[in-house]
């Protein structure tokens, strides 16, 4: 089985490199294949998605992403090479797990169109910019469905079967008014769950003040970008926060975390995302063993205060992965 690892910029190749160090102690057998994507490779090459990579990743059983740097500026050629991959790929819906005391949460981002289809232009001189909200029936409904499975799926081990739609239909009233409709229609067809619907802006209050209410969370591409930084709070920040893209019997992990250059270089990068990429890597390839395995032992690992400065303690990104790899391999 192909894994395809993609480093990207930043702190995305220091945490990568636990990820797979981890990887090939858990599950020797998987054949990593590296691949790069990014900003470092678009200034060498004028290509930030190169074309090896993309076929590398289409072969690939799974892959596991680091993080790229995208500049906040428009450049000639540039366009993030996550996106890309995302849609490209159809890798449709975007899981973003958050746990912590008391919460158990997840949303669900729909992860191909919205503000996020590319459609920007520049009118008026460059004194107009417009951006283009692409919101369809069948990614609506198709993201729906995913989050409903999955509040049915968390249902039978105990969760409340609670799915809440957010939007902002009030004012976006034709794209989030679609996106809105086609939600309650599917709705419709998992009687055995409760549905909630909130305006975006009260869910990032809630959510940032009750997370507890949660359960999952269903919405479109930027809102669900956003939300989950703000969930991510409750399970230990960035440096923790590990998400799924799926799509067609594809699977992308990647942190929720980005290149974060104010600490890249340093050494002190949490390596917790990139691992529990992997924990979320290894139960969808049906290994739940090697999964519950590398759990354990990043528990174990923080609960001895071997924590990154981020997580509250001064070990460095190598102190934690040595840590934990001692774990794995003298409890195999
Ligand atoms: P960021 O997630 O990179 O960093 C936000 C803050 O969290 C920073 O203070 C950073 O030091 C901290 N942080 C993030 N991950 C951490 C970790 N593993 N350990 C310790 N601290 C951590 O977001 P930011 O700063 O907004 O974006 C930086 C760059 O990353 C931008 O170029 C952006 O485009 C890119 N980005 C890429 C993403 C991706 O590849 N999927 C996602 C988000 C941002
Ligand atoms: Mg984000």
């Amino acid at each position: 089985m192909q894994i395809c690892v993609i480093p990207g910029d930043g702190i995305g190749p220091e945490v990568m490199a636990v990820a797979t160090a981890a990887l090939r102690v858990l599950a020797p057998d998987l054949t990593l294949t590296e691949a790069e994507a990014g900003w470092g490779v678009f200034q060498r090459t004028g290509v930030a998605l190169p074309a090896e990579t993309l076929a590398t990743a289409r072969e690939a059983t799974a892959i596991l992403f680091g993080a790229v740097a995208s500049p906040s500026h428009p450049v000639p050629g540039y366009r993030s090479p996550i996106v890309e991959l995302r849609r490209t790929l159809d890798l449709y819906a975007n899981i973003r797990p958050t746990t912590g005391p008391g919460v158990d949460l997840v949303v669900v981002r729909e992860n191909t169109e919205d503000l996020y289809s590319g459609r920007e232009r520049l009118e008026d001189d460059g004194n107009t910019a417009i951006a283009e909200r692409v919101i369809t029936r069948t990614a609506s409904a198709r993201i729906v469905r995913a989050a409903c499975e999955m509040a049915r799926t968390r249902q039978a081990a105990g969760h409340p079967g609670k799915v809440m739609i957010v939007h902002k239909a009030n004012v976006l009233r034709v794209s989030d008014g679609l996106f809105r409709t086609v939600a309650l229609e599917v709705a419709a067809d998992f009687p055995e769950l409760t549905f909630e619907e909130r305006l975006v802006d009260v869910a990032a209050m809630q959510l940032a003040a009750q997370p507890q209410r949660f359960d999952v969370i269903v919405t479109t591409n930027l809102f669900g970008d956003i939300l989950s930084d703000v969930a991510c709070i409750h399970g230990g920040g960035l440096g923790v926060a590990a998400s799924s893209n799926l799509g067609h019997g594809r699977a992308l992990f990647e942190p929720v975390h980005g290149a974060a250059p104010d600490i890249a270089g340093r050494g002190i990068a949490n390596p917790t995302a990139a691992l529990n990429c992997v924990v979320m890597l290894l139960e969808w390839i049906g290994r739940p063993h090697a999964a519950e395995r590398l759990r354990r032992a990043m528990e174990v690992v923080a609960a001895a205060g071997i924590r990154t400065p981020d997580a509250g303690g001064d070990a460095t990104t190598r102190e934690v992965a040595d840590a934990i790899l001692e774990q794995l391999t003298s409890h195999a």
